[in-house]
C-alpha cells in the first residue's frame, strides 16, 4: 500500500502492542498457523491478533453458529472465528487456490478446530451461488476478506445467504488513506471504496467501518442485516 499521508506510525505502533499484549495473547494454535504460513511463502496479510479477537467477541456476541468466511489464506482469522463458536457450530471458509487451502487444513489440525472448519476451494463466488442454489442455510456472521475488486460480488451473494440479525464483516476498507480519492488508481482502492458506498446506502444493512491499525491504516466494515 502507498504511504499517501504522515501519521504518527510509532504512537500508532506502540499502542497496537499494548493493546495486544493485554488482550490478544495468542495460543500455540494460532502462532504456530502463523510460522507454517510464513514458512510456505504465504504473504503475511493475515489480521492483526487485535483484529482477531475483535472478530472473535463479535462473533461471541452474534451467538454465530454458522459463520462464512471468503479468503481463508493460512486459516488465521479461521482459527479465530472457529474458536468463538459454540459446540456443533461451523465456519465455512472459500478459498480460490489449493495450496492455500492446504495449509489452512494443516493450520486447523494443528490448533484443534479442524473438527469445526470446511474449506470450499475454488473462486469464491462459484462456490457462494453453488451455496445458493443448493439452499445452504443462512449464516449468523460472514467475514469478507478475499480479492478486493470481487467484494461487491460478494457483498450481493453474501446477502442471499444471510438473515436478519446476520453480522457482515469486511476487511481492508480504508487502503492507508486511497479511498479518499475521488477515482482510485489502485483497483483495490477502487473495488472496497465501491463496497463501502453500497454497505452505506444498502436499505438491508446498518454499517460502519472502522479504523484498523496494522503497520498501515486500513478498515473492517461491521455491517447489520435488517
Ligand atoms: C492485502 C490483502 C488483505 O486481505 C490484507 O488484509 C492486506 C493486504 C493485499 O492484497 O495487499
Ligand atoms: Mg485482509
Amino acid at each position: 500500500m502507498e504511504n499517501m499521508e504522515t501519521i504518527d506510525d510509532q504512537l500508532l505502533e506502540r499502542l497496537d502492542a499494548y493493546v495486544e499484549t493485554l488482550f490478544a495473547s495468542q495460543d500455540e494454535g494460532l502462532l504456530e498457523s502463523l510460522k507454517a504460513a510464513d514458512s510456505a511463502g504465504l504473504p503475511s496479510i493475515n489480521v492483526s491478533p487485535s483484529q482477531g479477537k475483535l472478530m472473535y467477541l463479535l462473533a461471541k456476541l452474534a451467538g454465530a453458529r454458522r459463520i462464512l468466511e471468503i479468503g481463508t489464506l493460512g486459516g488465521y482469522s479461521t482459527t479465530w472465528l472457529a474458536r468463538a463458536l459454540p459446540a456443533k457450530g461451523k465456519v465455512i471458509t472459500l478459498e480460490l487456490s489449493p495450496r492455500n487451502a492446504e495449509v489452512a487444513q494443516a493450520n486447523f489440525e494443528r490448533a484443534g478446530v479442524a473438527d469445526r472448519v470446511e474449506i470450499r476451494v475454488g473462486a469464491g463466488a462459484d462456490s457462494l451461488k453453488k451455496m445458493i442454489a443448493t439452499g445452504e442455510e443462512a449464516f449468523d456472521f460472514v467475514f469478507i476478506d478475499a480479492d478486493k475488486p470481487g467484494y461487491l460480488e460478494y457483498l450481493r451473494l453474501t446477502l442471499e445467504l444471510s438473515h436478519p440479525g446476520t453480522l457482515i464483516l469486511a476487511d481492508n476498507l480504508l487502503r492507508n488513506g486511497l479511498v479518499l480519492e475521488d477515482d482510485p488508481a489502485d483497483e483495490n482502492a477502487r473495488g472496497v471504496k465501491a463496497f463501502n458506498e453500497a454497505i452505506a446506502a444498502h436499505p438491508r444493512l446498518e454499517s460502519i467501518v472502522l479504523p484498523i491499525y496494522r503497520e498501515q491504516i486500513d478498515g473492517l466494515s461491521i455491517s447489520l442485516v435488517k
